[in-house]
């Protein structure tokens, strides 16, 4: 039976340790990429870019990269979530689907892209800032996809982005934001662990 929302985000896990001998397709990657670019962006930006890596040449490109944290080499895949730092400047072509299924009219998308230049254009923090957002929304969702697929994750922050950049000839405007490992659990990983108490990080004002 699938799982509710709730169940999914109650037994997501962040997994360290995965079945080297179990592989996914293209086409399940694909569609964990599907799913996650479902997720939310300012003005529908989809200012994010994923790297699958699975070839036994890039995990070992990853892997010091990633502080040869074990993961890069046994999950069935290592997607690098990348933000775009430029991706107002194709604002315009990126609404176009939008506006020709009459979710919005020409004159809404050309506000949206004025109000995206005069935010990003002239503003670099900013412009990381989005992309930070972006890719952090589209990697959750890509993890919760892929619970949601009976498949476990893990997000990864502990890598060097500019030496990632550097190794993979990243186009400057794509930032690395986060890894994502996916795969087949193993056995010996951690159920999920406790979090805060509600009542101490929710505040009613
Ligand atoms: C942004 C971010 C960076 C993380 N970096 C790493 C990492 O480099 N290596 C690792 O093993 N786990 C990493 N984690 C996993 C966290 O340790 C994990 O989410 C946290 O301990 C809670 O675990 P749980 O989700 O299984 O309950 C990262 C998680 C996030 C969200």
């Amino acid at each position: 039976m699938k799982k509710t929302v709730q169940e999914l985000l109650e037994s997501r896990v962040s997994t360290g340790k995965f079945d080297p001998s179990r592989k996914l397709e293209a086409d399940v990657l694909q569609e964990l990429v599907r799913l996650a670019t479902r997720a939310p962006s300012a003005f529908n930006l989809q200012n994010w870019h994923f790297i699958a890596i699975q070839s036994d040449e890039a995990r070992e490109l990853l892997h010091p990269l990633a502080y040869n944290q074990p993961q890069i080499l046994a999950a069935s895949a290592v997607f690098i979530v990348c933000g775009e730092l430029d991706a107002h400047e194709r604002l315009h072509e990126t609404l176009q689907p939008s506006v020709e299924a009459g979710m919005i009219t020409d004159a809404i998308r050309e506000t949206w892209v004025e109000m995206a230049k005069a935010s990003y254009g002239e503003n670099e923090q900013a412009r990381r800032d989005e992309a930070i957002r972006s890719a952090s929304l589209a990697a959750m969702s890509l993890m919760v996809a892929a619970e949601g697929m009976g498949l476990a994750s893990g997000a990864m922050g502990g890598f060097d982005p500019a030496g990632v950049m550097d190794a993979f000839g990243l186009d400057p405007a794509r930032l690395p934001v986060m890894l994502v490992a996916v795969g087949h659990a193993a056995e010996g990983n951690w159920p999920q662990k406790q979090r805060r108490a509600t009542e101490e990080v929710l505040e009613f004002r």
